[in-house]
């Protein structure tokens, strides 16, 4: 599990960092794309689909180096994707004035699939960066670093992933601040890959331009979006799953709409509904990536992920949030 989120007074207070830091990736339960235009979101993390990072500071000589799986060399070389890592790793240096690092990332964070990869390792790296030269960042520190990374990923992020990758339970995201959810129920969810990267820029531009054309449209379906994603939060406080999976499929529709949902995912959202699920959609930016689908127990999520890996899934992840007795006091 992540840390828990500290003030900046506690966090200054604490002493060095460690040099291995740790985020996780996140599923969008409401609110993607609306969130953009000021809705409120809903996320949960993934604290199974975890980034790593360590990095040793490099006082002079040779550039900054990235080590992982996608690639190890200098880092100004770093193939495209990898672009957001490398900025949040140069605005990490200049925060905490040091000159190099030599970093070593580690992610079980699928890229491109809406589940958070570019904002968890870049909240892994800027820690791990920080942590080098014995500086704890604080949440806001943070948070200003991560989105450094997404907005190079995707030019005008509203920072619901940013927020949701370092968050110890699910979130309540509006206006750029997120603060923890009680949950009235366990919350079970089967998450499946599509096996199709989406990008998020091009989702993301993709609704910004049906919202130039046509405004009346796309400004009552991210309306809807919205509505949804703060109706949710009744939901899962009240542990009314049925109403919480309805939302869930009437948010999928919305999506179709906006055009960010794909005959694959629509598939994955179809598979999930004959197999029992309470409710389904796709989650994050779409255009390919993942659906998450809620079932009734832990059993129910085995025979629904049963289904979608039968029904095409490349990869698919259960997960249960246990129901809370009281709200952790985070969360920022
Ligand atoms: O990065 P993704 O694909 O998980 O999507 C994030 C959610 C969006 O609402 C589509 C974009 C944003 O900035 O909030």
């Amino acid at each position: 599990m992540t840390p828990p989120l500290r003030s900046g007074r506690e966090a200054r207070d604490a002493g060095p960092a460690p040099r291995a830091a740790r985020a996780h990736g996140k599923a969008v339960l409401f609110g993607e794309h609306a969130v953009v235009y000021g809705a409120p979101a809903v996320a949960v993390p993934l604290p199974a689909l975890a980034a790593t990072a360590s990095a040793t500071l490099r006082a002079s000589g040779p550039p900054s180096r990235i080590e992982s799986a996608l690639y190890a060399g200098p880092a100004e070389g770093a193939p495209a994707p990898l672009s957001p890592v490398v900025e949040a790793i140069r605005a990490a240096l200049d925060l905490v004035g040091a000159p190099a690092a030599h970093v070593s990332i580690r992610s079980d964070v699928p890229v491109g699939r809406g589940l958070g990869s570019s904002a968890a390792v870049a909240a892994a790296v800027v820690q791990a960066v920080a942590g080098a030269v014995g500086r704890a960042l604080d949440p806001e520190e943070r948070h200003g670093l991560i989105q450094v990374a997404e907005r190079a990923a995707h030019g005008t992020p509203s920072g619901l992933d940013a927020r949701a990758v370092v968050a110890a339970g699910p979130i309540r995201f509006h206006a750029g601040l997120a603060a923890p959810l009680a949950l009235g129920a366990p919350l079970t969810l089967v998450i499946a890959d599509s096996g199709a990267p989406g990008s998020t820029a091009e989702a993301v531009a993709g609704v910004r331009a049906m919202r130039d054309a046509r405004p009346h449209t796309a400004g009552t379906l991210i309306d809807r979006l919205g509505s949804l994603a703060k109706g949710s939060t009744e939901d899962l406080a009240s542990g009314d799953l049925d109403a919480l999976g309805a939302r869930m499929t009437d948010a999928h529709g919305l999506l179709r709409l906006l055009d960010v949902s794909t005959d694959a995912l629509d598939a994955l959202v179809g598979a999930a509904a004959r197999a029992g699920a309470l409710g389904a959609k796709l989650t994050g930016g779409g255009l390919g990536g993942c659906v998450v689908a809620l079932a009734a127990s832990p059993a129910e999520a085995e025979e629904i992920a049963g289904s979608l890996a039968a029904a095409g899934a490349r990869q698919v992840w259960t997960m249960t949030q246990q129901a809370t007795t009281s709200i952790p006091e985070a969360t920022r």
